[in-house]
C-alpha cells in the first residue's frame, strides 16, 4: 500500500509511468569509459587516476553488450569521455562497433594523442568530429591547469584534425584564472576553424592560487554574454545548468534534461556529470532500459542532482 502513496496527488506508479511515457529513452549517452588519465587537471570533476596500467571495470565484452543495449533502446549517440578515452586499449574497437551498430559517435579528448595517423583512424572508424579541450587562449592559462607544454601539444592535435578533415569542437573550462580570455578564446576557435566552441564555466570548487577558482552566478552570466558578443562564425554551446543560471527566474532543474544520460565507469547511470552520488542502476547487470528506468524514477523522487545547490543559490541571488 505504501508503494502507492500519492506523489503530486497521483499514485506514485502512475506518476513514474507518465514520466517514462514522455521520454522513452535518452537520445545521448556519454560514457566515462575510463578514469585513467595522462593529465591531472586542477579543476577536473572526474576522480581520475594516473595509474595507466589499471584495468577498467567495464571490459570489452561487457562494453559491447552495453552498446547493444543502447541500440536496442533507440539511443542515438554514444560519446566517449573519461579520464582520457584514448587510454582504453579497446577505444577504437568499441567506437567501430558502436558505429557498425548504427550509433553516431563522439569523443572528448585532451588532444595529446592526436596526430595525422590517429585522425585517419578516427575517420575510418566513423567519427565525424572530435572534441578537444583547450582551457584558455594562451599557453600560460591552459598549462596552469594541465601542465607545461600541453597547450602547444593540444593545438598541434587540433591542427592535425582540421588538416585531416576531422572537424573540431573546442571545449574551454572557464574559471577565475582564464576569465579574461573569453573573447580571445572565441577568436582562437574561429582562427583554428573549430565548428563549435563549448564554453564550460566551472562551478565546482577547486583550489586556485590560494582561493577558489570556481565562478559565481554573475560571472557565469558575464561569460555567456561576452562570448556571444564576440562570436562571429563559430557556433557557441553552453551547458544546460549555465543556461538556467542565465535565465535566473526559471525553476527548471538541469537533471530534467532526460535526453542525456551519463554512464559512469562502473556502469551506474547519472543524469548529471557533477553528482556521481546521484547515480543509479547498472548497465552491466541486464537491460539498459531497466537501469535507466531506475535512474529516472529515483531522480523523480529526489528532484536533485549535482548542480541543484548551485542553481538554488543563483536563484536566491536573483530574488534578493
Ligand atoms: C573531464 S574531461 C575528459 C576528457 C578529456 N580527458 C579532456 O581533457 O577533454 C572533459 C571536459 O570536462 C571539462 N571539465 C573538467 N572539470 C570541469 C569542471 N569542474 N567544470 C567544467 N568543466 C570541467 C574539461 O576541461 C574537459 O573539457
Amino acid at each position: 500500500m505504501e508503494d502507492r502513496l500519492s506523489l503530486y496527488g497521483r499514485p506514485r506508479r502512475l506518476a513514474e509511468e507518465a514520466l517514462l511515457d514522455d521520454v522513452s529513452a535518452p537520445y545521448f549517452a556519454t560514457w566515462y569509459c575510463t578514469r585513467r588519465c595522462n593529465l591531472s587537471c586542477a579543476h577536473c570533476f572526474v576522480d581520475v587516476t594516473p595509474d595507466i596500467g589499471r584495468r577498467d571495470p567495464i571490459d570489452t565484452a561487457t562494453a559491447r553488450a552495453m552498446i547493444d543495449g543502447l541500440v536496442d533502446n533507440d539511443v542515438y549517440q554514444l560519446g566517449f569521455a573519461g579520464g582520457e578515452p584514448f587510454l582504453r586499449p579497446d577505444f577504437y574497437e568499441l567506437a567501430a562497433y558502436a558505429r557498425e551498430r548504427g550509433l553516431t559517435i563522439q569523443v572528448a579528448t585532451n588532444g595529446l594523442f592526436l596526430d595525422d595517423a590517429a585522425v585517419e583512424r578516427l575517420l575510418d572508424v566513423g567519427f565525424r568530429c572530435i572534441q578537444v579541450s583547450l582551457d584558455g587562449a594562451t599557453a600560460e592559462s591552459h598549462d596552469a591547469l594541465r601542465g607545461a607544454g600541453r597547450f602547444d601539444a593540444a593545438l598541434e592535435g587540433v591542427r592535425a584534425s582540421v588538416r585531416g578533415g576531422l572537424p573540431v569542437v573546442l571545449a574551454i573550462a572557464v574559471h577565475r584564472g582564464n576569465l579574461d580570455e573569453v573573447e580571445a578564446m572565441v577568436e582562437l576557435a574561429e582562427r583554428e576553424s573549430a565548428i563549435i566552441l563549448k564554453v564550460q564555466p566551472v562551478f565546482t570548487p577547486f583550489a586556485w592560487r590560494g582561493g577558489d577558482g570556481a565562478l559565481g552566478p554573475e560571472e557565469v552570466r558575464a561569460v555567456i554574454r561576452r562570448a556571444r558578443a564576440r562570436s562571429d562564425s563559430v557556433e557557441l554551446s553552453f551547458p544546460r545548468w549555465a543556461q538556467i543560471v542565465e535565465d535566473g527566474s526559471s525553476d527548471a532543474t538541469c537533471a530534467t534534461a532526460l535526453r542525456n544520460v551519463s554512464i559512469l565507469e562502473d556502469g551506474r547511470l547519472s543524469l548529471c556529470d557533477f553528482g556521481p552520488e546521484h547515480a543509479f542502476g547498472d548497465v552491466t547487470k541486464g537491460d539498459f532500459f531497466d537501469a535507466w528506468r531506475q535512474l529516472v524514477t529515483q531522480h523523480h523522487h529526489r528532484q536533485r542532482c549535482g548542480c541543484s545547490a548551485y542553481l538554488d543559490s543563483a536563484r536566491q541571488e536573483v530574488a534578493a
